[in-house]
């Protein structure tokens, strides 16, 4: 199969890439962070998520945050705020807000599952089903994640069947589109090849994305072998960042930059652009002081400099 034409990008930067942080960032700097990247030409940020504040502090402003985004004139024309919503309590909470999309989160694995949301993988689809029926209700669309796609940090080898089975669900739970997560970063590309296969038997290619965590270094790969197989949305994080709170040791998702200067390369079509982009990651790696892991961010800095 041949490479899409162009690609939608979801920044998951704001949410996947600072949930992870222990020191408090001021809710002006996630939305300072969340502007730059829209005038780097992003269309789909996923900002906050309302989850317990006991289970992921740094993300307990989610109703400031999202307040802000949605406040008339505050958002840029043609963006897409998302937020994480777990339960029918943190949906409540988002439509209070504002917001027009919101992403439940299921697993692969039910040790995640039960470490991730206290639940298990039966069981948070049952909590799913309502918070997506009352969210298109409201006229919110709704966006599922599946952790643990190619590995998890509690079981090992996770079955592409058992990814194909939640994705399913979510699918036909009403889920416009379906995530398929390497939360941990232990995929390789054969291995996201067979499990995106066994996946588009079941839903089709056009309502999936990949989010791949870079932990061993094989997102940009993995991606590719995807890319080639017909997906057409990737998820992904400015510089890098980020880190699952109940994967431990997992590293950020794969970097916009590198993913940008992949499509580049490849002559695929994303809105977002490199220098622009860069410069952000360059911008919030300051800030939060954390090191910029986007190989395309340090090269084309320094490009600058010569
Ligand atoms: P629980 O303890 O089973 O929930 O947690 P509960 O219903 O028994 O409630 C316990 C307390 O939490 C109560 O407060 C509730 O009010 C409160 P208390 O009475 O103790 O003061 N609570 C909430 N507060 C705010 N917002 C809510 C909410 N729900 C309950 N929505 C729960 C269940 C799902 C809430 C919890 O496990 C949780 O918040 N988990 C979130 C974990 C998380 O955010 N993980 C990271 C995101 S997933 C990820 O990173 C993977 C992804 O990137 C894809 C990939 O890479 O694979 C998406
Ligand atoms: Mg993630």
């Amino acid at each position: 199969m041949a490479f899409p034409e162009s690609v939608r990008l979801v920044e998951v930067g704001p949410r996947d890439g600072l949930q992870n942080e222990p020191d408090p960032i001021a809710t002006a700097t996630k939305l300072d962070l969340i502007d730059r990247l829209a005038g780097a030409g992003h269309r789909h940020i996923e900002a906050a998520s309302f989850v317990s504040p006991k289970w992921v502090p740094q993300m307990a402003d989610h109703r400031p945050v999202m307040q802000a985004l949605m406040q008339e004139g505050k958002a840029r024309h043609g963006v897409t705020y998302s937020a994480l919503t777990p339960n029918l309590k943190g949906l409540e909470a988002a439509i209070e807000c504002g917001v027009t999309e919101v992403a439940v989160f299921g697993a692969a694995s039910e040790s995640f599952s039960h470490k991730n949301i206290n639940c298990s993988i039966a069981e948070s689809l049952d909590r799913f089903a309502p918070v997506v029926e009352r969210a298109q209700a409201e006229g919110i669309r709704v966006r599922g994640y599946v952790s643990c796609v190619l590995g998890c940090p509690y079981e090992g080898d996770i079955a592409p069947e058992a990814v194909a089975a939640v994705s399913r669900a979510l699918d036909q739970m009403g889920c416009y589109e379906v995530s398929l997560g390497d939360t941990i970063g232990t995929g390789t590309p054969l291995a996201a090849k067979r499990m995106l296969e066994a996946v588009a038997r079941d839903v089709p290619i056009e309502r999936l994305a990949a989010h791949f965590h870079d932990t061993y270094g094989q997102a940009l790969a993995n991606l590719v072998a995807v890319l080639e197989e017909g997906v057409a949305v990737i998820d992904a994080s400015v510089a890098g960042l980020g880190g699952c709170p109940y994967a431990k040791g997992a590293s950020g998702n794969v970097a916009t930059e590198d993913v940008v200067y992949l499509l580049n390369g490849l002559g695929i079509k994303t809105p977002v652009d490199l220098a622009r982009i860069a410069a952000v990651g360059d911008w919030i790696t300051k800030e939060i002081r954390r090191p910029n892991r986007s190989k395309a961010s340090v090269a084309v800095a320094a490009a600058g400099e010569r």
